[in-house]
């Protein structure tokens, strides 16, 4: 990857640019507004957004407000828990698309797998999902469908009905909370992984160990976390609203961290972000 237009090619063929633009805990209105388009102003092509961020209205109008052709942004929304289920989906759906005001979606995600620790009938409920998934994929209402916050054994369970193998699956990831074998699972089967809260929440970005590396690159340590991210082969999504923070975010494509300092940071010990077991949330 050597710019933020460069792409990762999704397992039906379309392209994802290679850096997202997060808006979790953006407030709707001037904040996500005044962040998407900062964030296309700087060059970034592709927006991560979710019905439960209750900012999707926001994000659709910086989009068309943006100037920039719809076909040059990648926009990504996400299916609330409590939207689960064949019907719900499929109604959950035309709610994103009714906040976005967009012709189509992109990428559609389930946001969370639906457990055993809550539900008996988990791995039920979390097929009809995906069957409403893939018919609105098939409707061409959006371009690609997948997972997010999904353990290897929910993806292996969701194959069973399957038939369609999801495209990507959006997973924690950053220096201390590296979620290797879950990443090192979808990369081998095809499916691309996207890395959420990949600074950590910002916790991370005072690690003794990423602010000796920062120095040593002569980067800031958030840059660090992102170019790490990117040479496991992994998409990041870094959120910021700080016009000066979404321009560093994307500054990464001018250094290349070494094997010995990337298994460093693969071994830097948790120290921020939420560090959540998908197998053992609340909500
Ligand atoms: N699928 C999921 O379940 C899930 C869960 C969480 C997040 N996500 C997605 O992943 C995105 C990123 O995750 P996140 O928002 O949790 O956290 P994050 O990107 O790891 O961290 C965001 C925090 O870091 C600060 N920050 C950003 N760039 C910085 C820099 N260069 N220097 C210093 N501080 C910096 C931001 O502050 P300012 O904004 O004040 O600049 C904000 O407080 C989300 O926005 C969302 O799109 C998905």
């Amino acid at each position: 990857m050597n710019k933020l237009t460069d792409t990762f090619k999704l397992n039906n063929g379309i392209d994802i640019p290679c850096i997202g633009y997060g808006t979790f805990q953006t407030p709707d209105g001037k904040s996500v507004e005044d962040g998407v388009k900062e964030a296309l102003k700087i060059g970034y092509r592709h927006i991560d957004t979710a019905y439960f961020y209750q900012n999707e209205k926001g994000v659709g109008k910086a989009i068309r407000e943006s100037g920039i052709k719809r076909e040059d942004i990648f926009v990504t929304s996400k299916l609330w828990n409590s939207d689960r289920g064949y019907e719900s989906a499929k109604a959950a759906f035309e709610k994103t698309m009714d906040n976005l005001g967009l012709e189509y979606l992109d990428l559609f995600l389930i946001h969370w797998p639906a457990i055993k620790k809550q539900f008996d009938n988990a791995e039920e409920i979390n097929a009809e999902t995906w069957k409403a998934f893939e018919e609105i994929y098939e409707t061409g209402r959006v371009k690609a469908i997948g997972l997010s916050n999904f353990l290897p054994h929910h993806i292996d369970e969701l194959m069973k009905t399957a038939k369609i193998k999801p495209m990507v699956n959006q997973i924690e990831f950053h220096p201390g909370f590296a979620q290797i074998e879950t990443a090192k699972y979808c990369l081998e089967n095809d499916i691309v992984v996207e890395a959420w809260s990949p600074l950590g929440r910002k916790e991370v970005l005072e690690n003794e160990t990423l602010v000796e590396l920062a120095k040593k690159y002569n980067k800031s340590t958030a840059q660090i976390c992102i170019r790490w991210v990117l040479q496991h082969d992994i998409l990041p999504l870094p959120k910021s609203v700080t016009p000066s923070r979404i321009l560093e975010n994307s500054q990464v494509f001018d250094f290349e961290i070494s094997e010995d300092d990337m298994k460093t940071i693969d071994n830097i010990p948790c120290c921020g972000g939420q560090c959540a077991n998908p197998d053992d949330v609340n909500f």
